[in-house]
C-alpha cells in the first residue's frame, strides 16, 4: 500500500519517498512487463472507465492488469453504457466499485476523479480529468527519466499547451521534488496556470517563462513536448490562433545537448516532425512502453501482491 494513500487523484498527494517507491518497483517489474509470467495479482479485477478517447492510458493499464494475471472490466464506448441514458457518474461508481477491485478513470471534467473516490469502496485511479490531472502519466514519464538520462539536476522544458495540458500539471508538481530546473515554454495564452506557478515557486523551484523552443534548447536534458488540447478550447477561433504553435524538426537539434532526451506524452499532432524519430533524442515510444512497467507498480502498490 502507499502510505496513506487509498486513491492515485493528484501528483499533489505524493511525497518524493512515495514516487521513489513506484519507479523502483516499477524497474523490479519490467521484465515482467515485457512477458516474463507473472501470478502476483491473479484475483483482481480491474474497471477501466474512460469517458474520453484513449489509446495509451486505456490499453497500457489494461496490458499491466493482465500481465500481473489479473483481467479487467470495460465500458467500451460511453455512447455503449448507461451514461447515454443520464446516468450520474456518482451512480456508476458506486456501481462499478462493487464489481472490481480498482477503478480506472478517465473524464472531462476537472475534479471528476477526486469526486468518485468519494463514491468508491475500492481505489479510483485518475487517468486524467478534464485539463487537471494525470498523476499516472507522470509516474511515468518520471521512469522514462530514470531510465533515460538522470532525475536530478537536471535542466527540463515543458512545452506547448501548458494552460490546458493536465500531463504538464501533474508533471510539474512532482519535478518541484526534484530539484530541477524547470522552462516553461509556450505561447502567452496557453501559459502554466498561476496557481500552480505559485505553488512551484513556493516549493522552491526556479521556473522561466518564455515562447521559444529555440531560446532552451541548447540549455536542456529532457525536453517535454505536449499537443495543443483542442477539445478544451471554448471557441475554435482560440483554438486555431495557436495550433500549430510548435514544430519541432531535427534540423533545428544542431544546438541540443549530446543526451538531451525528447519525451512526448502522446497522441503527437504536427508538434514533433518524423525526422526526428530517427535520432538518438527521441524517446517518446519508449515512454509510452514504460507506462507498462510504471501502471504494473501502481496497481501492485494499491492492490497488494508480493514483489
Ligand atoms: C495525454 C492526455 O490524455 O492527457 N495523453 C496520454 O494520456 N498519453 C496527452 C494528450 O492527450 O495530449
Amino acid at each position: 500500500m502507499f502510505q496513506s494513500l487509498n486513491h492515485v487523484i493528484s501528483m499533489k498527494d505524493f511525497t518524493r519517498e512515495m514516487i521513489d517507491e513506484v519507479l523502483e518497483l516499477a524497474e523490479k517489474l519490467e521484465p515482467f512487463a515485457r512477458g516474463k509470467p507473472c501470478r502476483m495479482l491473479e484475483d483482481k479485477l480491474l474497471a477501466l472507465l474512460f469517458y474520453e478517447p484513449s489509446t495509451r492510458t486505456r490499453l497500457s493499464f489494461d496490458a499491466a492488469i493482465k500481465r500481473l494475471g489479473g483481467s479487467s472490466i470495460d465500458f467500451g464506448m460511453v455512447e455503449a453504457s448507461s451514461v447515454s441514458k443520464g446516468e450520474t457518474l456518482a451512480d456508476t461508481i458506486r456501481v462499478v466499485s462493487e464489481y472490481a477491485d480498482a477503478i480506472v478513470l478517465r473524464h472531462p471534467k476537472e475534479g471528476a476523479a477526486r469526486m468518485a473516490s468519494d463514491y468508491s469502496s475500492v481505489p479510483v485511479i485518475n487517468a486524467g480529468d478534464g485539463g487537471g490531472h494525470h498523476p499516472t502519466q507522470t509516474l511515468l514519464d518520471l521512469y522514462t527519466i530514470k531510465r533515460e538520462s538522470k532525475l536530478e539536476e537536471i535542466d527540463i522544458a515543458l512545452v506547448g499547451d501548458l494552460r490546458y495540458g493536465r500531463t504538464v500539471h501533474s508533471f510539474a508538481y512532482a519535478l518541484s521534488l526534484y530539484g530541477v530546473n524547470i522552462y516553461l515554454v509556450s505561447p502567452p495564452q496557453l501559459q502554466m496556470p498561476q496557481h500552480i506557478k505559485s505553488d512551484l515557486v513556493h516549493r522552491g523551484i526556479t521556473i522561466r517563462e518564455t515562447n521559444s523552443i529555440e531560446d532552451v534548447l541548447g540549455k536542456i536534458d529532457v525536453l517535454y513536448m505536449t499537443r495543443i488540447q483542442k477539445e478544451r478550447f471554448a471557441e475554435q477561433s482560440e483554438y486555431l490562433a495557436v495550433a500549430g504553435s510548435y514544430r519541432l524538426g531535427s534540423e533545428m537539434l544542431y544546438s541540443a545537448r549530446e543526451n538531451l532526451i525528447i519525451m512526448h506524452p502522446l497522441p503527437r499532432v504536427n508538434e514533433i516532425d518524423a525526422s526526428v524519430d530517427a535520432t538518438s533524442h527521441a524517446c517518446y515510444f519508449k515512454q509510452s512502453f514504460y507506462g507498462v512497467p510504471t501502471r504494473m507498480a501502481v496497481l501492485v502498490k494499491l492492490l497488494g501482491g508480493n514483489v
